[in-house]
């Protein structure tokens, strides 16, 4: 199939572009680079061992993604393009609604434009709140608690009137758990901006030496060991999801909601504790307070997934650990040259 990929170059984007060329899969990358280096697609490139298009355009430029589309005539659209700090999102909202609002109607006029009828949307499972019950099913209650989370939500109601109005046309939402890891090469994975706001990406700072020792953000939850539980997947896995999903686009038709978790959660203590074996020794930690917002639990029922996408999670914690440590020692300054912002 022939597909286009928005925010191609960010973080989950590149290790599903290398899926769907190892997949035989022709692709053609949408990014402006505000999160993401011009280097990312050219490993991308390496890794595949063979070419692809990209366009340094912005989504919400609907006359140049317009011309892109239809030059390249794509049977799907990937829409990974977006926003995603949880705590810009509170100081920058209209930003964030523009974007990831803003961003995806753009993207929608210009499939119109081009006679795409078939998109893989990123969601998050930050669209369910607080949870009522665990796992969080797809039919849970959605209440995000951020911006960030609301821009989401609307966005996936954006894409299922979308797909409810135009017969034929198929909107597959992924619900994302907490993606963690990187390729197996080691040549992509996360490369975040400033001092990471995630867990792991900033533990594997503690442990190339720029950050000093992780701070815990609570230990008295109502969790086992007192730390925040989550259901981290390999983003490895989370990438053939999206090839599962487009193939599930080409066969049916509306909007479809999908979690993309483990269905096991891990807390912080375990987290760090499995990333130390990755690593061979201690690294340092201290216990800080509560981080605003946060929620003590986070699990997903996959189920839904599995039976209708036939995807499941194939890489446990210690793969999760090793790649990313295995990314991270390999490039201490991710992208860049040398870090620009050592502990
Ligand atoms: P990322 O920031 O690494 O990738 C996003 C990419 O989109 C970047 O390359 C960025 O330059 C590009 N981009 C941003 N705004 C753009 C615009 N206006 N026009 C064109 N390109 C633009 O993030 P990621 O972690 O790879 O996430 C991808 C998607 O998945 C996002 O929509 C994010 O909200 C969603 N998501 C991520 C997570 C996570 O933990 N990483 C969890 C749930 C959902
Ligand atoms: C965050 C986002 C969420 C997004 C998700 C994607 C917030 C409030 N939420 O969720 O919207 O969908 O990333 O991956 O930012 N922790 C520490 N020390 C740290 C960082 C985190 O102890 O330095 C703890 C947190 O309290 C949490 C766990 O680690 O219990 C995971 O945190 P994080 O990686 O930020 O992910 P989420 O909070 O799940």
């Amino acid at each position: 199939m022939r597909i286009l990929v928005t925010g191609g170059a960010g973080y989950i984007g590149s290790h599903t572009l290398v899926e769907l060329m190892a997949r035989g899969h022709e692709v053609s990358v949408v990014d402006n680079h505000v999160n993401s280096s011009p280097v990312v697609l050219e490993r991308v490139r390496e890794l595949a061992g063979r070419p692809f298009e990209s366009h340094v355009a912005d989504v919400r430029d609907t006359g140049g993604l317009a011309a892109i589309a239809r030059a390249f005539a794509p049977d799907a659209v990937i829409h990974f393009a977006g926003l995603k700090a949880v705590g810009e999102s509170g100081e920058r909202p209209v930003d964030y609604y523009d974007v990831n609002v803003g961003g995806t109607l753009s993207l929608l006029r210009a499939m119109e434009g081009a006679g795409c009828g078939r998109i893989i949307f990123s969601s998050s499972a930050t669209v369910y709140g607080e949870p009522v019950y665990l796992p969080y099913d797809e039919d849970h209650p959605l209440a995000p608690v951020s911006v960030y989370g609301r821009t989401k939500l609307m966005a996936e109601q954006v894409l299922a009137d979308w797909a409810r109005a135009a017969p034929g046309t198929a909107a597959i939402v992924l619900r994302y758990f907490n993606p963690v890891g990187a390729h197996a090469s080691g040549r992509i994975g996360e490369d975040p901006d400033g001092v990471p706001q995630n867990l792991m990406p900033y533990l594997a700072q503690v442990a190339s030496g720029r950050r000093a020792a992780l701070r815990i953000l609570g230990d008295d939850y109502p969790t086992p060991d007192g730390t925040g539980v989550r259901d981290y997947i390999h983003v490895v896995d989370l990438a053939r999801a999206h090839v599962a999903a487009l193939d599930r686009a080409a066969v049916t038709a509306g909007a479809e909601v999908y979690n993309i978790g483990t269905g096991q959660g891990y807390s912080v203590k375990e987290m760090h504790a499995a990333f130390c074996r990755a690593v061979g020794r201690d690294l340092p930690f201290e216990i800080a307070p509560r981080r605003a917002g946060d929620i003590a639990e986070m699990r997903a029922d996959c189920t839904r997934a599995a039976r209708v996408l036939g995807w499941q999670a194939r890489h446990g914690l210690s793969d999760m650990a090793q790649s990313l440590w295995n990314w991270q020692s390999r490039n201490p300054a991710g992208y860049r040259d040398r870090a620009e912002d050592p502990a």
